[in-house]
């Protein structure tokens, strides 16, 4: 089928690129003997998680129940990276089918409690990573003797077993070739947390870390065990600007129609913030939301809803009306989430399609309709 036969705007991915960026950091674990669980965040499909498994993926790591449940589908060993706050959350986590393996990262007592609460009413087996903040200051315990102390408040909790740390290395942005100081700032980190952790008796079975920017530098990561990245299924305008990939490697782009010239200077497209997201380019302003694959000069200048205008002041190339273009996002994983549906193509031709299936929440508490039991 051609591109044309598609309504757009819509989510390409190239199946060559795919295929090769799986493959990479497929190898790459396996080189460094580093066991990869992918954040499924990035495409939210049981398809590509799949080809993620069939490569030799340990497991998945979601952030959301329904992420997990949509998963267990295909994999039997899930991490829920994400506090399971709430008794709705940690109730859907510890209702997963009872033949997955399932571990949760979580930061406070109270989160604590409340997976404590839903695996006792499951009664079944849950493990828990500790998560700390190694620099990110997001989530995660700063001091590494509280982070001990949560640890043995998981012993106390049983079914809840514990397993280790965790950490997200999402504050090294940099470009892969300026990384070396925040490394070692985070080694440091990761050096004396092992140390307090093994001096206290609690030896981590797991030390869970990574991230698309640092991906192939985790075996620079001291103790770390497995790592999670997650855009690097598909790469995005963003990782390869950090240098984490190549232009060529980004495998997914937003097809999109010109549908007016009538502006001097610019073109028109049907991808506006719905179909794009309005991520800005590592935070900088005046880079645009999206470049086009095939002219790389022309950026995405700015959108409204259902709009997207490309600027053309740096090209020769005139887009027709009825044109067809391919936008590179910013931030893939974003563009993801804005689509129920995903083509595969290669070349010039669309070869199948799979659909976003972990997208929203799934579950609907009134009608009591969804995935969750
Ligand atoms: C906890 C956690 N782990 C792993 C990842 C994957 O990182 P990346 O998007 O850099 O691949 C994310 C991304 O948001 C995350 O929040």
């Amino acid at each position: 089928m051609p591109f044309s036969a598609l309504e757009t705007p819509v989510p390409l991915v190239d199946l060559g690129r795919l295929a090769r960026n799986l493959d990479r950091a497929a190898g790459y674990a396996r080189e460094h003997g580093l066991a990869l669980r992918p954040h499924v965040k990035t495409h939210k499909s049981p398809f590509v998680a799949a080809e993620q498994l069939q490569r030799g993926a340990s497991g998945l790591t979601c952030a959301t129940p329904f992420e997990a449940e949509v998963m267990s589908s295909v994999c039997d060993d899930v991490l829920v990276a994400y506090p399971p706050v709430g008794a709705p959350r940690a109730r859907r986590i510890a209702a997963l089918p009872p033949g997955i393996n399932v571990t949760v990262a979580l930061d406070s007592v109270r989160a604590l409690d409340d997976l404590h609460a839903a695996a006792k009413m499951a009664d079944r087996p849950i493990g828990v990573l500790v998560e700390l903040d190694l620099g990110m200051h997001r989530v995660g315990v700063a001091d590494v003797a509280d982070a001990v102390e949560l640890a043995r408040a998981v012993r106390a909790r049983p079914p809840l077993q514990w397993k280790g740390i965790a950490f997200y290395p999402g504050h090294i942005r940099q470009s892969v070739a300026t990384q070396d100081d925040a490394i070692g700032q985070l080694n440091d980190a990761l050096g004396l947390a092992l140390a307090v952790f093994r001096t206290a008796g609690f030896d981590p079975a797991i030390v869970s870390g990574g991230s698309t920017p640092t991906l192939w530098r985790t075996h620079e990561l001291r103790g770390v065990t497995e790592f999670r990245p997650g855009t690097y299924v598909y790469n995005d305008r963003t990782t390869a600007a950090i240098g984490a990939c190549a232009v060529q490697d980004c495998a997914l782009t937003v097809l999109a129609t010109v549908v007016s010239t009538a502006v001097p200077g610019q073109a028109v497209v049907d991808a506006g913030s719905k179909a794009l997201g309005r991520e800005l380019m590592r935070g900088a302003d005046g880079l645009g939301f999206g470049a086009l694959l095939e002219h790389p000069s022309v950026v995405v200048r700015s959108m409204s809803e259902e709009h997207g205008i490309l600027d053309l002041n740096a090209t020769d190339w005139r887009p027709e009306v009825g044109d067809m273009v391919r936008i590179i996002p910013n931030h893939v994983c974003i563009v993801t989430h804005l689509h129920d549906l995903v083509y595969g193509v290669r070349d010039y031709a669309v070869e199948t399609s799979w659909q976003v299936a972990a997208r929203g929440r799934g579950y609907d508490p009134i009608t009591q309709t969804g995935r969750s039991s």
